[in-house]
């Protein structure tokens, strides 16, 4: 037995997010609190969204405060912000720091209290405001996930808010908002949403569902996202990374992720680096430990990113998927090495202590991880 979730309506398409005005008063917004990254504004891109609010009566506040692996107070702020104006529609653009905000945000202005409250599994008591997610990376999937994820500077930690109430009401993929993104930013959220894949559909909770979107996920990101990196403006590759990353949060959010985005947490909380990195750099390795687990997936994940098999044994072409994702990585310029990252080897202990708190993916990973195993997995990977 299974449930699947997944949000109530997706729009996909170029100039698609200029319907956001109609789609709000649809949905009975008439102010509206847009939480955006800074950087959509210096590129132009948030004027015609606010033009598409605006022109349908509905009063923007905009909140541009969001900062790369968002802190704690950062949402706690932005919900201030939309109390006082009285908003009753949030609207997120950007990746997911903005996304989780504006989704953190949403159920703020209708629960009392603070981010702090609502961190861990199902601790929100009521729906929040209508909310509807414009990413602009090709990366997180928070457009379709159930999670806000914030980093609290006190423990250097990174903690999630997970409720239904979290699920966005609408989301609008445009792919003509990806086209501008830099490409090492490309690579590195592109990095995010194959390790959703990965680790989803190999995870302990995947179901048949999920492993639809998940090898699809796989797939469109393994031929698009080089093309994307190299070539900005391939809006075709822009668009099949932007489906690829939906696809990939659909399977994160019914199947959760695994030991990668475990030990690829405490890299961000304690030493700053960008998840997408943290992740890419860690995924082939996570995937080499975990091989045995399931030789089957492995090797169906080996097809979907163009190995063919021939005449290889079923665990030689398993282990091509580690082989093309290490590929991947090293043509995107992922870091592949810890020590690029300035991390030193004596912080490893720190990290695997960190990695085994990260609970709920350690317990879905498919092969069981423990501390040591942790700490090889970092070595290997050092
Ligand atoms: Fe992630």
């Amino acid at each position: 037995m299974f449930d699947f979730k997944i949000i109530p309506e997706i729009v996909f398409g170029n100039g698609a997010s200029e319907k956001v005005g109609a789609e709000a008063r649809k949905r009975g917004g008439t102010k509206a609190l847009v939480v955006v990254d800074p950087g959509i504004i210096r590129a132009g891109l948030f004027d015609r969204i606010e033009e598409s609010l605006t022109k349908e009566g509905i009063e923007v506040t905009v909140f541009d405060g969001v900062e790369p692996e968002p802190q704690i107070e950062i949402a706690d702020q932005c919900a201030q912000l939309g109390r006082d104006k009285g908003c009753d529609l949030v609207v997120g653009i950007g990746g997911g720091s903005a996304m989780d905000t504006a989704k953190a945000t949403s159920i703020l202005l209708t629960n009392d209290g603070k981010v702090r409250d609502y961190q861990g599994l199902d601790l929100v008591k009521k729906p929040g405001v209508p909310k509807i997610m414009i990413p602009t990376t090709a990366g997180t999937g928070s457009e379709v996930t159930f999670t806000a994820v914030f980093t609290d500077k006190n423990t250097k930690s990174k903690a999630g808010v997970n409720s239904k109430y979290l699920f966005a009401d609408l989301a609008f993929l445009d792919p003509k908002l990806t086209l501008s993104l830099p490409p090492e930013v490309t690579a590195f959220t592109g990095m995010d949403a194959l390790t959703h894949a990965i680790e989803a559909y190999t995870s302990l909770s995947s179901n048949s569902f999920v492993d639809l979107f998940a090898l699809e996920a796989i797939r469109l990101i393994s031929d698009n996202l080089h093309k994307a990196v190299t070539d900005g403006q391939d809006i075709e590759a822009r668009g099949s990374m932007l489906k690829g990353s939906l696809f990939g949060g659909i399977a994160l959010a019914n199947a959760g992720v695994g030991a990668a985005h475990a030990l690829a947490y405490p890299m961000g909380g304690e030493h700053q680096v960008p998840h997408g990195i943290a992740n890419g750099l860690l995924l082939p390795y996570v995937m080499e430990f975990n091989l045995e687990s399931n030789i089957e997936k492995f090797s169906r994940i080996a097809e979907a990113m163009g190995e063919r098999n021939q005449g290889f044994s079923a665990l030689e072409f398993a282990e091509k998927s580690v082989s093309a994702v290490k590929k991947l990585v090293e043509d995107v310029k992922v870091p592949t090495r810890l020590r690029e990252l300035g991390i030193p080897e004596s912080a490893i202990e720190g990290l695997s202590s960190g990695a085994m708190k990260v609970t709920r993916p350690i317990e879905n990973n498919p092969r069981k991880v423990t501390k040591e195993d942790a700490i090889e997995i970092y070595k290997r990977a050092y």
